[in-house]
């Protein structure tokens, strides 16, 4: 007699192992500290684009090694993409480097953050602030079109020492115009400033000195932030969140938060 039991599809076979475990499905190394990579998503989890969830792998006690990371794709993507920094003697990211497709990663749904449009006012132009792996949440943000219907104008400003660096970030904005579900709703209405500060290239310097001496607003052809058009999100490393907040508070922009919605956020884009 034949076997009429159903076959089991590949999916099926892939039986969690880990507490949440979620599904490699790609890897992209962009240099030797950087790379990206996609899992599945967990069909539960919503999240608004900015927020970071925390995500690891079995640590050899037995216990998850877990860290908080910025989700770098936006809320409508069904898989859930990572830009991550390689750190040689990280305890997390001296493994995780080595993910493979297929592989499975530890994902806590409970997504939370600072760097979400409700915790900003209506404003007229949203300034996104990033050094480093700091574009993460805002790989979110710029592929959201809720972005684009509450701003007229969206300016990345992203810096990295070389320019290698920048290229997953590069690649992301050059490749929105082209996007079939939101290229039409970016098109004209994102702006890129990347900057290197070791390497040479056509834009340098950092974030902070090109907002002081006004370069980068004679450069994109703006006038300086004000309180009344302009909005920040900040991520970068401590002193440069510290040193940016105060060239904002310069300008009358002061820092709000989801229960008080203001002017500019911030967030770390790593401890330490
Ligand atoms: C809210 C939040 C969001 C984060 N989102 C991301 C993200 O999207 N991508 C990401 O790569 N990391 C992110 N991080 C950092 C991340 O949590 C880990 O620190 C990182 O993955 C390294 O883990 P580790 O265990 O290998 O080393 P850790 O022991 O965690 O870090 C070792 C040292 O490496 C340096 N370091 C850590 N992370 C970075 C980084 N991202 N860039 C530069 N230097 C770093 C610091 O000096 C730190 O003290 C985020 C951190 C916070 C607080
Ligand atoms: N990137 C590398 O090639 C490299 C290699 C080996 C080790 N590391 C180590 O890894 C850690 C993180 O490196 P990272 O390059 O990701 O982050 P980073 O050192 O914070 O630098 C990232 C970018 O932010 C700029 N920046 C730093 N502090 C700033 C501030 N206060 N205001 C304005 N701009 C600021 C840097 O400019 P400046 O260049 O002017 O500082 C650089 O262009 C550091 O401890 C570093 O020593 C980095």
């Amino acid at each position: 007699m034949n076997d009429t039991r159903p076959v089991k599809s590949d999916s099926a076979k892939a039986v969690p192992t880990l507490p949440d475990a979620q599904t490699v499905t790609s890897v992209r190394h962009w240099t030797d500290r950087l790379f990206s990579f996609r899992v599945t998503r967990p069909r539960s989890l919503r999240f608004r684009s900015g927020e970071f969830v925390m995500i690891g792998l079995m640590g050899d006690t037995g216990k998850p090694l877990l860290r908080a990371y910025s989700i770098a794709s936006p809320a409508w993507d069904e898989e859930l993409e990572f830009y991550s920094i390689k750190v040689p003697d990280g305890p997390l990211t001296s493994r995780l480097q080595h993910i493979r497709p297929g592989d499975q990663i530890i994902l806590r749904p409970k997504p939370v953050g600072t760097l979400v449009l409700d915790a900003l006012l209506p404003g007229k132009r949203l300034w996104l602030f990033a050094t480093g792996t700091g574009i993460a949440p805002f790989a979110s943000l710029m592929r959201d079109p809720d972005t684009y219907e509450r701003y007229d104008e969206v300016i990345m400003m992203h810096t990295c020492r070389d320019l290698a660096e920048l290229d997953y970030g590069r690649e992301l904005v050059e490749g929105l115009p082209d996007d079939p579900l939101i290229g039409e709703i970016v098109a004209g209405k994102l702006r890129y400033y990347p900057t290197t500060t070791r390497e040479q290239s056509p834009f340098m310097g950092r974030i902070t000195d090109n907002l002081r001496t006004g370069k980068v607003f004679a450069d994109l052809g703006l006038p300086p932030m004000s309180p009344e058009t302009d909005r920040g999100m900040v991520c970068g490393s401590l002193q440069f969140n510290k040193d940016i907040m105060a060239i904002l508070e310069t300008f009358g922009l002061r820092e709000g938060a989801n229960s008080e919605p203001r002017e500019y956020v911030v967030e770390k884009a790593f401890v330490g």
